[in-house]
């Protein structure tokens, strides 16, 4: 099988490369450091690397080969610290690699996915709540995660299909800068195992641990101003 990862320099995405090519199929693998895809293609003879900044699309490399899953994994966070003070600028960078960026890859690659073949799009269980201090990030992968559940409507009848990855908490450098307490946190060893289980079953919603996962959607059952008042309290 070839596979095509991006963010695949650390955390979940650099997991998902080696665990690929370590089961002998043909990784691409996508970042922005030399160094660290350097450093990756050595250590396994099955991974290929990109280098290039996912959020300008005239540096998208064309592919000259099919794939059979694309997992379109780069992601960053940005807390919106003061909201009367709004950054916009921190709002914009955060949409721009976990959501436009996506469209990016979708316009580039999807004609490259094999009759099928799966895509895959790692959103986050942000996307089931409103968080403090999420605004930018939440908003980026609510909208991640309605683009992957809408694609897999309308990519079926072309025989692609589409899965959706909600992480809980994952030990990466994303949340090493997190400063706040990170409930049932897996390794990203961990993380990545059960997202390759999940791909390989055919599973439309990966959620990472389900667990987790379970406790965000009963809490968005609850009425609205019950998970306000617990969020606000958690502030
Ligand atoms: N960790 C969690 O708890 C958690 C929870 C829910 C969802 N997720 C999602 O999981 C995905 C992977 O996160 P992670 O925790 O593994 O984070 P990570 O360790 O920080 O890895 C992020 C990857 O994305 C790449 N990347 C970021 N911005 C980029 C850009 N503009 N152009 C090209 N590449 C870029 C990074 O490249 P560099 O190495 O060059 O920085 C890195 O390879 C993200 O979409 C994240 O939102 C993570």
């Amino acid at each position: 099988m070839k596979v095509m990862i991006t963010g695949a320099t650390s955390g979940i995405g650099k997991e998902l490369a080696i665990r690929y090519a370590n089961q002998g199929h043909q990784v691409i693998a996508c970042g922005r450091s030399e160094e660290k895809l350097q450093r990756l293609a050595d250590s396994n003879s099955y991974i290929r690397t990109l280098c290039f900044e996912l959020t300008d699309f005239h540096h998208y490399p064309q592919l000259e080969h099919d794939i059979d899953l694309l997992i379109l994994n780069a992601g960053d966070c940005y807390y919106i610290q003061d909201p009367l003070n709004f950054n916009a600028e921190a709002f914009e960078r955060t949409i721009n690699i976990n959501l436009i960026s996506i469209g990016y890859g979708l316009q580039a690659w999807l004609k490259n996915i094999t009759q099928g073949g799966r895509l895959v799009l790692v959103s986050s269980s942000a996307a089931i709540l409103p968080l403090p201090k999420a605004e930018a990030y939440g908003a980026s992968k609510a909208g991640l995660t309605y683009l992957a559940k809408t694609l897999a409507l309308t990519l079926k009848p072309h025989h692609i299909s589409v899965s959706v990855v909600q992480p809980g908490f994952v030990d990466t450098p994303l949340t090493e800068r997190n400063n706040f307490p990170m409930p049932m946190i897996l390794t990203s060893q961990v993380a990545a195992q059960k997202i390759i289980q999940g791909i390989s079953k055919g599973k439309a919603e990966i959620n990472v641990p389900l667990s987790f996962v379970l406790i965000m959607k009963i809490l968005r059952c609850l009425p609205h101003f019950i998970w306000r008042y617990l969020a606000v309290r958690m502030t």
